[in-house]
């Protein structure tokens, strides 16, 4: 029996859930600073001229087979070119590693919501409150522990409760929804926090660092290469996730012109925290009697001691402290749903089930993981070790090769530039296949060889060699297997084009 392919309500749903998975933790907690270090208002140079030479021209390309082949990555790339269904595969594992841990911040960001209110940590204990006494962390020396901290060992199982709730209820009821309530939500609470972090006292201060440009900063190729390595990471290009949205779109559907509207969406957001993080700690620089560059940080420092302590200290701490986390939670939930999306289409399309029984069989079993392997007092190595792999390196490795492929291998960018002009504004021609083809390839390539010299020189943060040998290298070569292992497996019924009424 053939499912019938499921589809976004309306264009306008998939463009809100297309910014919801785009904007997350990325431009939150990492955009700030990494514009702060290179080259503050500078910065505005590399990070424009990645985003409109390589972030937008590969979100058309995304696009373009997802919506020229109607199917999840595997199942897309699979009819670009039998050869390469592979890709689709590969993207789908990278999702699966994201997945597992994107679901511990959230939690993590949903107790904070809530310990704002009382602002739980007690001040001057933000540090202290957030390493042991919430997540109870032991020592990277003892490598991973199977000790479970019920303070995130409940949340998390909520957050997976609501996760899976929301992925059975499928395109339109459940991501659609989700994400018609949850972006409206997260920009009026981002912004009213925005304004609030404006007005404390010493914001100036941090909003001169922000936006000071140094233009010495233009000259260091490393900048440039964090501007693109940004980009690739905020806009979620090249690892299935646009392909999976899009192909839920009706036939005539204007793809370029939603992209714009995607790409720059994202960036405003990424500006407006950078506007509000660097004023909340302009404040606390004040506060402390000591300089924005001395309190200047990214991350996890950033979100769950710097921003504790701005609320301990700030008139209205609270509804500050509210405000930062519960975003967090929004622009998390939002991003980790994509994220899902990627892995319940490709085994939907593959083995020919059901909404309902593929997103069972896909989300139980990567949530029992994540709680394994983050609710205990190992989790923040894990996730560090993880992130810093799949995020920097897995993520580069498999948008280079499937540019490299899709341009070079398989020639299909005239094809898919001729399906992009049939239905949009905005057309794009030789340029957008000269970026795709040359600028997006190098960018990439570059930010590869430079990530794998820095990954094999020295061991990431001195962690011991057997964690980063499983969470690290271990994972990174289990997705590559495992992906060719997974492009062996016989296709069922919900490959075939007549389940899908727009195919
Ligand atoms: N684009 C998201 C951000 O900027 C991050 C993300 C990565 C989302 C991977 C989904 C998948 O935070
Ligand atoms: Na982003």
């Amino acid at each position: 029996k053939v499912v019938k392919r499921e589809a976004f309500g309306s264009r306008n749903v998939f463009i809100l859930s297309a910014i919801g998975s785009a904007v997350g933790l990325g431009n939150i907690w990492r955009f700030p600073y990494v514009a702060y270090e290179g080259g503050g208002g500078a910065f505005l140079v590399p990070y424009l001229c990645a985003l409109l030479t390589a972030g937008i021209p590969l979100l058309f390309l995304d696009y373009s087979i997802g919506h020229r082949f109607r199917g999840s990555a595997p199942l897309a790339f699979r009819r670009l070119n039998r050869k390469t269904e592979v890709l689709g595969w590969w993207q789908v594992l990278i999702c699966v590693v994201i997945a597992v841990y994107y679901a511990a911040i959230i939690a993590w960001s949903t107790m904070y919501t809530a310990f704002s209110a009382t602002l739980a940590w007690g001040k001057g204990n933000e540090e202290t409150f957030f390493f042991s006494e919430f997540l109870q962390m032991g020592k990277p020396t003892d490598g991973v522990s199977f000790d479970y901290v019920p303070g995130v060992l409940w949340p998390m199982l909520g957050v997976w409760a609501v996760i899976l709730v929301i992925m059975v209820l499928g395109v339109k009821k459940g991501i659609g929804m989700a994400n018609n309530i949850f972006m409206p939500l997260l920009t009026v609470m981002f912004l009213i926090m925005v304004i609030q972090a404006v007005l404390l006292p010493g914001a100036m201060d941090g909003l001169n660092a922000f936006f000071t440009p140094n233009w010495e900063a233009l000259k260091d190729p490393a900048v440039w290469a964090s501007a693109y390595g940004h980009i690739f990471f905020s806009l979620s290009v090249a690892f299935g996730i646009m392909v999976t949205y899009s192909s839920y779109l009706k036939r005539k559907t204007d793809l370029t012109g939603s992209g714009l509207v995607v790409g720059f969406a994202n960036s405003s957001f990424e500006i407006l925290a950078g506007i509000g993080v660097f004023a909340a700690l302009g404040f606390m620089a004040q506060a402390s009697g000591q300089g924005v560059n001395d309190v200047a940080s990214g991350g996890i420092g950033l979100a769950f001691v710097a921003f504790p302590t701005i609320a301990s200290n700030a008139a209205g701490g609270s509804i500050i402290g509210m405000l930062f986390f519960g975003s967090l939670v929004f622009a998390g939930v939002t991003s980790l749903i994509s994220i899902l999306e990627v892995i319940v289409a490709a085994v939907q399309d593959k083995l020919g089930w059901a909404r309902v029984k593929a997103t069972l069989v896909v989300t139980i079993p990567i949530a029992i993981v994540s709680i394994v392997l983050f609710a205990s007092t190992s989790g923040l190595f894990v996730l560090d070790i993880t992130d810093a792999f799949i995020n920097q390196f897995g993520i580069m490795a498999v948008a280079f090769v499937t540019v490299l492929v899709v341009a070079y291998g398989v020639r299909a960018l005239p094809k898919l530039a001729t399906h992009l002009n049939g239905r949009s504004t905005f057309k794009v021609g030789l340029i957008w296949r000269l970026l795709v083809g040359i600028v997006g390839p190098l960018a990439l390539g570059y930010m590869l060889v430079s990530e794998i010299i820095a990954k094999t020189s020295k061991p990431y943060e001195g962690y011991p060699g057997g964690m980063l040998a499983v969470f690290g290298w271990g994972m990174v070569a289990a997705v590559i297997v495992l992906s060719v292992v997974l492009a062996m497996i016989p296709w069922g019924p919900n490959s075939k084009a007549k389940n899908d009424p727009e195919y």
